[in-house]
Parts: structure tokens; sequence; C-alpha cells
């Protein structure tokens, strides 16, 4: 099977460098036309530079099809004309990758709320931007794939990231519900945890790990999740040419007896309610009430 995107059109938000200029390429390469987004600022979101011309640039070089767009991704008017350029030059909108992010590092007892609020409008509220931008477009096409990009710090955590967790686990589940409500249009929504060497993480790498992470290795896992073969709703992790899935699970867990529905009842059968034997991944949150009725029923 050859995977190609002939005929699709690809906006890949963030793409002025690091991931999102090795993922345009890659789609440019394999027949898309791509809309390169990237307002061009530095690490923390500040500044502006051309960053996505000289990845469009890149692109036509070598015979590929690309605009440049410098909106900014927390600009919903700016957002909405993007669209409008792609629908216009290009006829529709078939992939969304919502890739573009910031950084504020802090530990929590440091952090300001503005830089809370900063990273969230980033990476959250711009790709729901960006995702309703291009929905009704999806909808009316009967065809979308949507990428959002979450990371290991909102799956799992990481010191000095408490916003950056809190916007890309919100990610993860916003791609969740979209990937409900698009399956009906044939709009698939997945997740991506990338880690790669980038001007985000290069001093958190060590030097000799920095030549194995390169960005061009995640891109096979984020191509297969826009494409036509794509799942929905799946998380994948991937770098260096390792490709990993996360789920979100839910353990069997206890039916609590009428005497022990009591904070201690939890405290004496905790290891149970933990305990992973027979754990489910729930394909919506109405599994879960499910879930709960069949434990009431014994099963
Ligand atoms: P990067 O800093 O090279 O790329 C982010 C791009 O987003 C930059 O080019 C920046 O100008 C652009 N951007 C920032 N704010 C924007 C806005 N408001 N509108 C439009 N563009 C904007 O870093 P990298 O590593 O390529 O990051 C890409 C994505 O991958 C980010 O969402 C990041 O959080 C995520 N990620 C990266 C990991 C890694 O190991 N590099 C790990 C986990 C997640």
């Amino acid at each position: 099977m050859t995977i190609d995107f002939e005929g699709r059109v690809a906006i890949v938000t963030g793409a002025g460098g690091g991931l999102g200029r090795a993922y345009a390429l890659e789609l440019a390469r394999r027949g898309a036309r791509v809309v390169v987004n990237d307002l061009g600022g530095t690490r923390d979101g500040t500044g502006q530079s051309d960053a996505a011309a000289r990845v469009v640039e890149e692109i036509l070089a070598t015979g590929g099809t690309a605009i440049a767009n410098g909106a900014s991704v927390t600009d919903p008017r700016a957002v909405a004309a993007m669209i409008e350029t792609a629908r216009a030059e290009y006829g529709g909108v078939h992939i969304l990758i919502n890739n573009a992010g910031i950084l504020r590092d802090k530990s929590f007892a440091k952090m300001s709320v503005e830089d809370f609020r900063a990273v969230i409008d980033v990476h959250l509220v711009g790709s729901a931007i960006c995702t309703k931008a291009v929905w009704e477009t999806m909808r009316e096409q009967a065809y979308g794939r949507i990428l959002m990009t979450a990371s290991s710090t909102g799956l799992y955590g990481n010191f000095g990231q408490a916003n950056y967790g809190a916007a890309k686990l919100g990610l993860a589940g916003l791609a969740k519900t979209l990937a409900l409500e698009g399956a009906k249009y044939n709009t698939k929504v997945n997740t991506i945890a990338p880690v790669a060497a980038t001007r985000m993480t290069e001093d958190l790498f060590p030097p000799e790990l920095l030549e194995r992470f390169q960005p061009e290795l995640v891109v096979p896992a984020a191509l297969f999740l826009v494409s036509d073969e794509a799942p929905t709703n799946v998380i994948l992790g991937a770098g260096a040419g390792v490709v990993q899935a996360a789920y979100v699970t839910l353990t069997r867990g206890v039916a609590l007896g009428e005497g022990e529905r009591t904070p201690e009842g939890v405290a004496a059968h905790f290891a149970e309610i933990a305990g992973r034997e027979g754990e489910i991944v729930p394909q919506s949150g109405a599994e879960q009430t499910m879930s709960i009725l069949q434990r009431l029923q014994g099963q």
C-alpha cells in the first residue's frame, strides 16, 4: 500500500520550523497542496518572522505546491481568512494538523496566570479555532482528517510544565469528542505525542540524543494519522523511529456494598479499585456509565 496525498489540501499550523516543517515537506512531496501556517515567533510566542515563507520556498524548489500564511492560530478572523484562501486557491481543506505551540516553562509556584493562559490559548484554544474554521468544510466534503498535537507532558506530566500539560491533555480530550462528532462525516480525529529534537526541546535533550530524535522520524506516524487509511480516536506516540499507542483506560473497579459507600470503604478497597486486571478502553464517555451498570449487575 502506498499512502499519497494527491488531490488533498492540507493546512499545517506552526509549520515554519521543527515538526510542522517536516510534516509540510513530506505532505507536499506526496502530492498534497499545503498551506504552511506560522506566525514565526520565538519559543515563548513573542515576535514574528517569515518562517512560513521560507518553508514554502523549500517546497516550491522541489516541485511541490504550497502557500504561506502568517496568521496566529489564536486569531479567529485571521484563521477564517486562511481557510478562505485555502478554499479559494485549492478548492477545499482535507487535512488540518494542529501543531503550533509555545512554551512558558516554570514551576507552578512561580508561574503567572498570564503564562498559564498564554500557553492554553495557543495550543488548546488555537487548535479549537483552526478546527472550528475547517469543520463545516469537512462536513460538506464528507472528508476530513484532523491531527491534534499532545505531548508526553499532557499524558504523563513533566516538572515545570503545568500550563503546557493542561493544554496538551486538553487537546487529547478535544480529539476524543471530535472523533465521535466527526464520524458521520468521514472526519477522523487523532492525536500525536511526538518526541523530537527541535528548538522546543534543544535544551532538554542530551547532545548525543539530538541526532537520533530528528523531527523527520515523527513524520510517518503523523502522516498515517491524516491519510485515507487513518483510524480515528487514536493517540500515537512517536520519536526516533519508534511508534507507540497511548490509551485512557478504566479499571473494572469495585461495586461497594451498602455499608461500604464511605471514604473508608474506598480506602479499604483501593488496591482492588486501582488494579488493572480486566481494564477497558472506553470509546465514549457513555461507556463508563455502562460499565458501572454492568458492575452493579455483578458482571
Ligand atoms: P517549534 O517551536 O519548532 O514549532 C512550533 C511552531 O509553532 C513554531 O514555528 C512557532 O512559530 C509556531 N507558533 C507558535 N505560536 C503560534 C501561533 N500563535 N500561530 C501560528 N504559529 C505559531 O517546536 P516543535 O517541537 O516543532 O513543536 C511542534 C508541536 O509539537 C508543538 O505543539 C509542541 O508542543 C509539540 N511537541 C513537541 C515535542 C518535541 O519533542 N519537540 C514534544 C511534545 C509535543
